[in-house]
């Protein structure tokens, strides 16, 4: 353990209660486990498996202390618990961050994401989002599945299983389907996935029912991408818009703040027809420059359109449900 774990090891030791941080150290060896055989570095994996749940035991006033209070019914005693739960990740983060210097910023994404997941986790995220699930002390048939998956297909996989079963076992606590619609501010009560999280593992589901064979388009790293790109296509993309009459388009640099693409473009249409159309032109320009789209999204029931295009991500909305997704707000 090197000088920093100790250190982190011995507040975690201070601040929870014995069994929370006994739970925290056996994440720290799982995660180093898992990194073993994933390649990843022993000693950030062990890192950021001690800082995981360092502050899962705050009170909600510790939690304001960090500036922590922007969670939705953070102060609606009905949500405390709900919130504190989605909360814990981020204020670790803060933690290691202000507290104790960490700059290592995948460490810190680990920490802050290990609940609730997110698109384009690094490896390390996966491991710690897995390790949190298989660490031994964990007993029921759930968590014996994602162990299953781990020693057969890796972490990725892992991570798949987990969110599929945590998913289902929400969607079907709130009485609703597998694939039901679901949006960022209609979650499954108490889910503790984001939105994304929810949205992928859905896929999942849809996709294949054994967490084998896995194709996770939306979660995964995406290594080939190019900011030459993104600059082009985004002109590409605007231009084909424009033409087509397209509103309110607007370009949504999210390069710095997650792995799964470079940006999103939105526009909004007046009717499904209008969307169609935009989309269409969206296409057939790309298409031009010799680009498909990875996968298209919504285009049946033309509502909210979706192109992927891995370097940039489209997005073509009726108004009103632009303003219901608000995926401004949500990446901003
Ligand atoms: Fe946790
Ligand atoms: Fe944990």
């Amino acid at each position: 353990m090197n000088e920093l774990t100790r250190k982190i090891y011995e507040f975690a030791q201070k601040t929870l209660t014995p069994a929370r941080f006994a739970h925290d150290v056996r994440v720290m060896e799982e995660a180093v486990r898992i990194g073993k055989t994933e390649g990843a570095d022993p000693d950030r994996c062990a890192l950021a498996g001690i800082l995981h749940d360092v502050a899962r035991e705050y009170t909600l006033e510790q939690y304001t202390k960090l500036g922590l209070t922007e969670q939705p019914g953070a102060n609606d005693p009905e949500n405390a618990i709900y919130d504190h739960v989605l909360m814990h990740g981020m204020a670790a983060a803060k933690i290691g961050r202000e507290t104790f210097g960490i700059e290592d910023e995948e460490v810190l994404e680990a920490a802050a994401w290990h609940t609730t997941g997110r698109p384009g986790m690094s490896t390390l995220a996966q491991i710690i989002f897995v390790a949190d699930y298989t660490e031994p002390g964990r007993e029921g048939a759930h968590f014996d599945r994602v162990r299953d998956v781990l020693k057969k297909d890796g972490v990725l996989a892992a991570c798949a299983e987990e969110a599929k079963l945590s998913a289902t076992y929400w969607l079907s606590k709130a009485g609703l389907s597998a694939d039901a619609r679901i949006s960022p501010e209609a979650m499954p009560p108490n889910c503790r996935f984001s939105y994304e999280t929810m949205l992928w593992a859905q896929e999942q589901m849809k996709e294949n029912e054994t967490g084998t064979n896995l194709k996770a388009p939306a979660f995964i790293r995406r290594d080939n991408m190019n900011k030459e790109n993104s600059k082009k296509y985004t002109e590409i993309v605007v231009a084909a818009m424009e033409d087509r009459k397209a509103k309110d388009i607007e370009v949504i640099d999210i390069s710095e703040k997650t792995t799964v693409t470079d940006a999103f473009i939105l526009c909004s249409g007046t009717s499904s027809t209008h969307l169609r159309g935009i989309a269409d032109e969206v296409e057939e320009k790309m298409k031009q420059n010799g680009v498909k789209p990875a996968r298209i999204e919504g285009y049946d029931t033309a509502r909210w359109i979706l192109l992927d295009f891995i370097d940039v991500v489209v997005h073509v909305f009726l108004e009103e449900e632009r303003q219901f997704y608000s995926l401004e707000r949500l990446w901003r």
